[in-house]
Protein backbone atom coordinates (compact mmCIF):
# COMPACT_ATOMS: atom_id res chain seq x y z
CA UNK A 1 0.00 0.00 0.00
CA UNK A 2 1.97 3.78 -0.91
CA UNK A 3 1.56 6.55 0.95
CA UNK A 4 -0.94 9.21 -1.26
CA UNK A 5 -2.40 12.57 -0.52
CA UNK A 6 -5.76 13.70 -1.05
CA UNK A 7 -7.76 17.08 -0.78
CA UNK A 8 -10.45 17.89 1.36
CA UNK A 9 -12.88 20.85 1.93
CA UNK A 10 -15.04 21.18 4.63
CA UNK A 11 -17.88 23.16 3.32
CA UNK A 12 -19.98 26.33 4.26
CA UNK A 13 -23.07 23.85 5.93
CA UNK A 14 -20.49 22.24 8.50
CA UNK A 15 -18.35 25.68 9.15
CA UNK A 16 -21.46 27.43 9.86
CA UNK A 17 -22.83 24.94 12.35
CA UNK A 18 -19.06 24.66 13.85
CA UNK A 19 -18.31 20.44 12.80
CA UNK A 20 -14.49 21.67 11.57
CA UNK A 21 -13.01 19.72 14.84
CA UNK A 22 -15.73 17.00 14.77
CA UNK A 23 -15.43 16.58 11.07
CA UNK A 24 -11.32 16.45 11.75
CA UNK A 25 -11.77 13.89 14.25
CA UNK A 26 -12.95 11.56 11.84
CA UNK A 27 -10.99 12.39 9.06
CA UNK A 28 -7.95 11.26 11.59
CA UNK A 29 -9.56 8.45 13.32
CA UNK A 30 -9.56 6.97 9.54
CA UNK A 31 -6.07 7.21 9.63
CA UNK A 32 -5.75 10.40 7.82
CA UNK A 33 -2.96 13.05 8.73
CA UNK A 34 -3.37 16.56 8.04
CA UNK A 35 -0.53 18.12 6.80
CA UNK A 36 -1.82 21.91 5.89
CA UNK A 37 -4.80 23.48 6.49
CA UNK A 38 -5.96 27.06 5.49
CA UNK A 39 -9.82 28.72 6.15
CA UNK A 40 -10.63 30.42 3.42
CA UNK A 41 -13.82 32.81 1.83
CA UNK A 42 -13.89 31.39 -1.90
CA UNK A 43 -14.78 34.19 -4.36
CA UNK A 44 -17.08 33.27 -7.31
CA UNK A 45 -14.14 33.20 -9.95
CA UNK A 46 -12.22 30.34 -7.31
CA UNK A 47 -15.38 28.42 -6.84
CA UNK A 48 -16.02 27.95 -10.49
CA UNK A 49 -12.85 27.28 -11.37
CA UNK A 50 -12.53 24.48 -8.53
CA UNK A 51 -15.80 23.12 -9.89
CA UNK A 52 -15.09 23.65 -13.66
CA UNK A 53 -15.73 20.00 -14.26
CA UNK A 54 -19.20 20.70 -13.53
CA UNK A 55 -19.62 23.80 -15.23
CA UNK A 56 -22.35 21.89 -17.70
CA UNK A 57 -24.25 19.87 -15.06
CA UNK A 58 -27.64 21.52 -13.50
CA UNK A 59 -26.43 21.91 -10.30
CA UNK A 60 -23.46 24.22 -10.94
CA UNK A 61 -24.54 27.61 -10.57
CA UNK A 62 -26.43 26.42 -7.30
CA UNK A 63 -22.95 24.79 -6.16
CA UNK A 64 -20.85 27.49 -6.74
CA UNK A 65 -23.37 30.18 -4.69
CA UNK A 66 -23.37 27.44 -2.03
CA UNK A 67 -19.43 27.03 -1.65
CA UNK A 68 -19.26 31.04 -1.75
CA UNK A 69 -21.54 31.29 0.92
CA UNK A 70 -19.48 31.28 3.97
CA UNK A 71 -15.97 30.17 4.76
CA UNK A 72 -14.47 26.53 4.22
CA UNK A 73 -11.55 24.81 5.58
CA UNK A 74 -9.21 23.84 2.60
CA UNK A 75 -7.06 20.73 3.45
CA UNK A 76 -4.47 18.04 2.50
CA UNK A 77 -4.47 14.63 3.82
CA UNK A 78 -1.94 12.03 4.33
CA UNK A 79 -2.19 8.48 4.96
CA UNK A 80 -2.37 5.03 3.21
CA UNK A 81 -4.83 5.00 0.37
CA UNK A 82 -5.58 8.59 1.20
CA UNK A 83 -7.92 9.21 -1.79
CA UNK A 84 -9.85 6.05 -1.22
CA UNK A 85 -9.87 5.90 2.47
CA UNK A 86 -10.73 9.93 2.25
CA UNK A 87 -13.84 8.60 0.13
CA UNK A 88 -14.78 5.93 2.73
CA UNK A 89 -15.13 8.14 5.80
CA UNK A 90 -16.54 10.50 3.96
CA UNK A 91 -19.54 8.57 2.66
CA UNK A 92 -21.60 8.69 -0.06
CA UNK A 93 -22.38 12.12 -2.18
CA UNK A 94 -25.77 12.05 -1.28
CA UNK A 95 -26.57 11.43 2.84
CA UNK A 96 -29.65 9.36 2.09
CA UNK A 97 -27.05 6.85 0.41
CA UNK A 98 -24.54 7.12 2.91
CA UNK A 99 -23.11 4.15 5.35
CA UNK A 100 -23.32 4.48 9.24
CA UNK A 101 -20.61 6.13 10.94
CA UNK A 102 -19.62 8.46 7.90
CA UNK A 103 -19.18 11.74 7.70
CA UNK A 104 -21.74 12.53 5.76
CA UNK A 105 -24.46 10.14 7.28
CA UNK A 106 -23.81 11.84 10.73
CA UNK A 107 -23.21 15.48 9.65
CA UNK A 108 -24.61 16.34 6.01
CA UNK A 109 -27.70 18.58 5.44
CA UNK A 110 -28.42 17.00 1.57
CA UNK A 111 -26.88 15.72 -1.63
CA UNK A 112 -25.49 19.83 -1.92
CA UNK A 113 -24.91 20.56 2.01
CA UNK A 114 -22.72 17.38 2.35
CA UNK A 115 -20.35 19.10 4.99
CA UNK A 116 -17.19 17.72 3.04
CA UNK A 117 -15.51 17.82 -0.90
CA UNK A 118 -12.48 14.60 -1.42
CA UNK A 119 -10.55 14.48 -4.60
CA UNK A 120 -11.84 11.50 -6.49
CA UNK A 121 -8.89 9.81 -7.90
CA UNK A 122 -4.93 10.55 -7.40
CA UNK A 123 -4.50 12.65 -10.51
CA UNK A 124 -7.55 14.81 -9.41
CA UNK A 125 -5.80 15.17 -5.72
CA UNK A 126 -2.42 16.44 -7.12
CA UNK A 127 -4.27 19.32 -9.32
CA UNK A 128 -6.64 19.63 -6.34
CA UNK A 129 -4.30 20.61 -3.83
CA UNK A 130 -1.90 22.55 -6.62
CA UNK A 131 -5.38 25.10 -6.85
CA UNK A 132 -4.69 26.24 -2.79
CA UNK A 133 -1.33 25.02 -1.70
CA UNK A 134 2.14 25.55 -2.89
CA UNK A 135 4.71 22.84 -2.13
CA UNK A 136 6.04 24.77 0.80
CA UNK A 137 2.74 25.25 2.69
CA UNK A 138 2.43 21.12 2.97
CA UNK A 139 4.50 19.81 6.14
CA UNK A 140 4.10 15.74 6.53
P1 LIG B 1 -18.37 17.40 -4.25
O1 LIG B 1 -17.60 16.18 -3.88
O2 LIG B 1 -17.92 18.66 -3.62
O3 LIG B 1 -18.36 17.58 -5.84
C1 LIG B 1 -19.40 18.23 -6.55
C2 LIG B 1 -20.54 18.59 -5.67
O4 LIG B 1 -21.75 18.94 -6.31
C3 LIG B 1 -20.91 17.40 -4.83
O5 LIG B 1 -19.91 17.18 -3.87
C4 LIG B 1 -22.27 17.81 -4.29
O6 LIG B 1 -22.20 18.46 -3.04
C5 LIG B 1 -22.76 18.83 -5.32
N1 LIG B 1 -24.03 18.46 -5.91
C6 LIG B 1 -25.15 19.20 -5.84
N2 LIG B 1 -26.15 18.59 -6.49
C7 LIG B 1 -25.65 17.43 -6.97
C8 LIG B 1 -26.21 16.35 -7.73
N3 LIG B 1 -27.49 16.36 -8.12
N4 LIG B 1 -25.40 15.32 -8.04
C9 LIG B 1 -24.09 15.31 -7.66
N5 LIG B 1 -23.52 16.30 -6.94
C10 LIG B 1 -24.29 17.35 -6.60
Amino acid sequence: MAIERTFSIIKPDATRRNLTGKINAKLEGAGLRIVAQRRVWMTTAQAEQFYGVHRERPFFRDLVTFMTSGPVVVQVLEGENAVAANREVMGATNPANAAEGTIRKEFAESIEANSVHGSDSAENAATEIAYFFAGTDIVG
